[in-house]
C-alpha cells in the first residue's frame, strides 16, 4: 500500500499540468445555478463532471434530476460509486462519500475582473475564474485524487467511494437535500468529506468543523394600487422603498445586535476549549480590516473577537433592493411595490424554522401603516458543528501534515454548506470539511482564484487520506 501511495502520489505530479487544463475547461462553463438563462450551461457542467468520473473508472455514473419547491425543475446531481474495495485484514472496506458542487455564483460586477470570470487566466501561481476556488476547482481535486489511486493500483481504489456532486449549493441545495432525505441509502457511507472552505492562513493546514446556518428571505413591500407620479401624490400615498428603509432600520442596532426578540435565545456559546484556541490563532484584526475587508472600520458586537463574531455569532444583512428605477437619470415615480432581500446566519442552537417565525413576525408587527408586507422564506439551512472524536479526523490530520509539514488547526467557518447538516442528520455520519481555499481567494466576489499549490497540495492530501483508510 505504501508503494502505490507513493506512485499515485508521482502520478498526481506527473500529470499536474494536464489536471489544471482539465478545470480550465470546466471553468470555462459558466453553469451559474441562480440564473434560469444559464440551465444549459449548468448541465453542461454535470455531463461534463460525469463523463470525466466514468473515464477514471467510476462505476454507476449517471445523472439524478432533483426538484424541490423552490426549485420544482431542479438542477441534477452527479452520482459515482466503486464499491469493490477490498477489505483490510478481514475487516469490510471503509466507504467514503466524497460532496462538492459544480456550480457557481454570478460573476458580476464584470467590469472589476482583471480577467473575464468564464475564462480561466494563470497570472502569479494562482488560477482566476469564477468557480476556481468555490468549488470546481476543490471538487476536481477529489476527482483527480481518485484518478491517481486508481492509475497507481491497477484500477482499483483503496477504499469504498460514492461521490455526489450537486448544482444547487450557492441556491440553497433544495434539491439534494431532498434527495438524501428521500434515498439516504444510496449515500450510505461511513464519513462524508467535504472540500468546499478554506485554510486559515497559507501553509497552514486546517479542519472546519462548525459552519453557521442561514435563511434568506425577501420582504416585500406595498403601497399603491399602481406606480404613482411622486410629484402629484407625494406627502399622502405610502412609499414601500421607504417602508422597507424603516423595517431595516429596525431589524439591526448600530452595535451589531439583531434586534427580532427571542433571536438570541437559544445562541450556544462555544467551551471555552475551544475559545482558548481560537485565541491562539495567527490572527491581527487589523490586518484582517486592512488587506480582507479593505474598509475603514468593522462592525459588529461589541466583547466578542472578529472571528468569534464571524463563527459563533448570528448576523442579519441585506444584499439588494429590486424594484422601483434604477436606471440612468432621473424618474419621479412613488413605486408601488419594493423588495429587501435578507438573510441571517444562524449558529448551533438556532434552528433555521423558529428563527424564522420570530423574524417573520417581527418583520410584519414592525411594518408601518399603508404597507402590507410579506416575508418569504427562500432558502434554510442548519448551523453544524462536527465531531472531531473520530478515527477519521486522525487520519485526515495526518494526511495533511505529511503534505504541509505543519500541525493542522481546527476552526469554524462563517459560510454554509447545507447539506452538510443533512449528512449528519440523514446520513448520521460525520464530515470532515477539509478545503484548500486561501481567506484573499475572493469568492462570491470579482477576480476569484485558486492558488494552484494548493489544488495539487489538496490532491496530495485526498490521496494520501483515502489511502490511509484502506491500509
Ligand atoms: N463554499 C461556500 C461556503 C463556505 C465558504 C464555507 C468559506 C466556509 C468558508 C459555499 O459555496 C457557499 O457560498 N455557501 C452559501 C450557501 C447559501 C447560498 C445557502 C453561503 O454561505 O452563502
Ligand atoms: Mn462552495
Ligand atoms: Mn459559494
Amino acid at each position: 500500500m505504501e508503494f502505490a501511495t507513493k506512485s499515485a502520489v508521482a502520478f498526481a505530479q506527473e500529470n499536474a499540468v494536464r489536471f489544471v487544463e482539465e478545470l480550465k475547461e470546466l471553468l470555462r462553463i459558466p453553469s451559474i445555478s441562480t440564473d434560469p438563462e444559464r440551465a444549459g450551461d449548468v448541465r453542461l457542467a454535470a455531463g461534463f463532471v460525469a463523463v470525466e468520473l466514468r473515464r477514471i473508472g467510476m462505476d454507476n455514473v449517471r445523472l439524478i434530476e432533483t426538484t424541490s419547491a423552490t426549485h420544482p425543475d431542479g438542477h441534477p446531481l452527479v452520482y459515482a460509486d466503486y464499491l469493490r474495495a477490498d477489505g483490510v485484514g478481514g475487516r469490510p472496506a471503509a466507504t467514503v462519500l466524497l460532496y462538492g458542487h459544480y456550480d457557481v455564483q454570478p460573476p458580476d460586477p464584470l467590469d472589476e475582473w482583471k480577467s473575464p470570470p468564464f475564462e480561466p487566466t494563470e497570472r502569479d501561481g494562482n488560477l482566476y475564474a469564477r468557480g476556481a476556488v468555490d468549488d470546481k476547482g476543490q471538487m476536481w481535486m477529489h476527482v483527480k485524487a481518485l484518478e491517481s489511486l486508481f492509475a497507481a493500483n491497477g484500477g482499483k481504489l483503496p477504499v469504498n467511494v460514492r461521490v455526489i456532486v450537486e448544482g444547487e449549493e450557492e441556491v440553497g441545495g433544495e434539491g439534494i437535500a431532498a434527495f438524501v432525505r428521500e434515498h439516504p441509502e444510496q449515500l450510505a457511507a461511513d464519513v462524508a468529506l467535504v472540500s468546499d472552505t478554506e485554510m486559515f492562513a497559507p501553509d497552514l493546514p486546517t479542519l472546519c468543523v462548525g459552519l453557521r446556518g442561514m435563511i434568506y428571505t425577501e420582504i416585500e413591500a406595498r403601497g399603491a394600487r399602481t406606480d404613482l407620479h411622486s410629484g402629484m401624490y407625494g406627502g399622502a400615498a405610502p412609499n414601500p422603498f421607504v417602508a422597507l428603509a424603516q423595517m431595516i432600520a429596525k431589524l439591526k442596532h448600530e452595535d451589531g445586535r439583531i434586534l427580532v426578540p427571542g433571536f438570541y435565545d437559544t445562541v450556544a456559546k462555544p467551551s471555552d476549549a475551544e475559545l482558548a484556541a481560537w485565541k491562539a490563532l495567527p490572527f491581527d484584526e487589523e490586518e484582517y480590516r486592512k488587506t480582507e475587508v479593505g474598509s475603514t472600520a468593522l462592525t459588529g458586537e461589541a466583547g466578542y473577537s472578529v472571528l468569534e463574531r464571524t463563527w459563533a455569532r448570528p448576523t442579519l444583512d441585506v444584499h439588494g433592493m429590486p424594484g422601483g428605477f434604477t436606471g440612468a437619470g432621473a424618474k419621479t415615480v412613488i413605486p408601488a411595490r419594493a423588495v429587501a432581500k435578507v438573510s441571517m446566519r444562524l449558529v448551533p442552537e438556532q434552528t433555521p424554522a423558529e428563527s424564522f417565525a420570530l423574524y417573520k413576525g417581527y418583520v410584519e408587527s414592525i411594518c408601518p401603516t399603508g404597507i402590507t408586507v410579506e416575508v418569504r422564506l427562500i432558502h434554510a439551512g442548519d448551523p453544524i458543528v462536527v465531531s472531531t472524536d473520530n478515527p477519521y479526523v486522525q487520519a485526515a490530520t495526518e494526511a495533511m501534515h505529511t503534505v504541509f509539514g505543519k500541525e493542522t488547526v481546527y476552526v469554524r467557518g462563517g459560510g454554509s454548506i447545507p447539506i452538510v447538516g443533512d449528512f449528519i442528520r440523514e446520513l448520521k455520519i460525520p464530515t470532515l470539511l477539509m478545503g484548500f481555499g486561501l481567506p484573499d481567494d475572493n469568492l462570491h466576489a470579482p477576480n476569484e482564484k485558486f492558488h494552484l499549490a494548493n489544488f495539487h497540495r489538496g490532491i496530495e492530501s485526498i490521496v494520501r487520506f483515502l489511502a490511509s483508510l484502506g491500509s
